[in-house]
């Protein structure tokens, strides 16, 4: 099986500036050089390009929609091509903004192939805000609800279908942060939403089984990890903490499970934001839980 890692250095859509540096800090991190000691093949695609950030306030409730849509048709492109090859490509972000464009070319995909899609968003927040529900305009807390229809034209027409998939297909876990009017709306549209308290009350084993339930051998499982889905001392380095997340066990169980599946398909590591680091301990452990999501394992592989 063949990887291909895909730089996406944009914080286009986040409130702090800094997770544009995340492809680098993660190929420092040793991410390449890591699925290769798991057998895998690896071609580095380098770092897509788009607009720079022009750092404005809000307009009509989105902040900087025109250059999310200009990355998000960059990272469509390219993450079809790659699937289209067989391989697996694997977002190195920048701002879960990008996921837009990567999801939408994974449902058309999935679409031309007759497979099933499942999402795992792993995710301290939802990211299933509006213009109206934001409380920020920060595109990046927008895209689950994007890829559902609930957007911008220039968002919900990436792609060869609108919308580009829907509510079913996701698994939110990890989640502790929804806004007021977001909370409407993940309920609205029937969110399946594993949050912490059902991470507490249950256990992550049992999240996970329930989270991976149903996948067959025409499922295409992809990953969105959001960094800031980690409990924050083990992970500072994103924008956006919220306290509360998984200890550095429940995530390594969670990725572990995943593995175990043998149906990861693709994969968006976003979020993580370098400027907020302490050295590289952030990169370096979202690095160690890829591994694991890659069947690492203490005494077989
Ligand atoms: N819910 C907040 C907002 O919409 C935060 C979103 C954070 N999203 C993220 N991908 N870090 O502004
Ligand atoms: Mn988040
Ligand atoms: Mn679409
Ligand atoms: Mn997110």
């Amino acid at each position: 099986q063949t990887v291909s890692l895909i730089g996406v250095p944009t914080d286009i859509g986040a409130g702090h500036r800094g997770a544009s540096m995340g492809p680098e800090a993660l190929r420092v991190a040793g991410l390449g050089e890591r699925l290769v000691a798991r057998g895998l093949k690896v071609v580095d695609r380098g770092n897509l390009q788009g607009p720079l950030n022009p750092w404005l306030p809000p307009d009509n409730g989105y902040r900087h929609l025109d250059e999310v849509a200009t990355w998000n048709m960059a990272v469509h492109t390219a993450v079809r091509q790659e699937l289209q090859a067989g391989r697996i490509p694997v977002m190195l972000g920048g701002d879960h903004c990008l996921a837009i464009g990567s999801i939408s070319a994974v449902a058309d995909y999935c679409r031309d192939q007759g497979k099933k899609l499942r999402v795992l968003w792993l995710d301290a927040h939802a990211d299933f805000n509006t213009s109206n529900a934001t409380p920020s305009g920060n595109i990046h807390g927008m895209p689950v609800a994007c890829l559902c229809g609930n957007g911008p034209a220039e968002l919900v027409g990436i792609g060869n279908h609108t919308p580009s998939t829907t509510p079913d297909v996701f698994r939110q876990i990890g989640i502790r942060s929804v806004d007021d009017g977001e909370k409407k709306l993940v309920r609205e549209y029937g969110m399946k939403v594993f949050d912490m308290r059902h991470i507490d009350e249950v256990g992550m084993k049992r999240t996970m089984e329930e989270a991976l339930a149903g996948l067959d051998e025409d499922t295409h499982l992809h990953v969105s990890f959001d960094v800031d889905f980690l409990d924050p001392p083990i992970a500072p380095g994103v924008g956006t903490t919220v306290s509360g997340g998984p200890t550095y066990r429940e995530a390594q169980l969670c990725m572990e499970m995943i593995a175990d599946t043998g149906r990861l398909a693709s994969l968006d590591i976003v979020e993580l934001n370098p400027a907020y680091d302490v050295h590289n301990q952030t990169g370096e452990l979202a690095v160690e839980l890829v591994e694991s999501l890659f069947g690492k394992s203490t005494l077989i592989r």
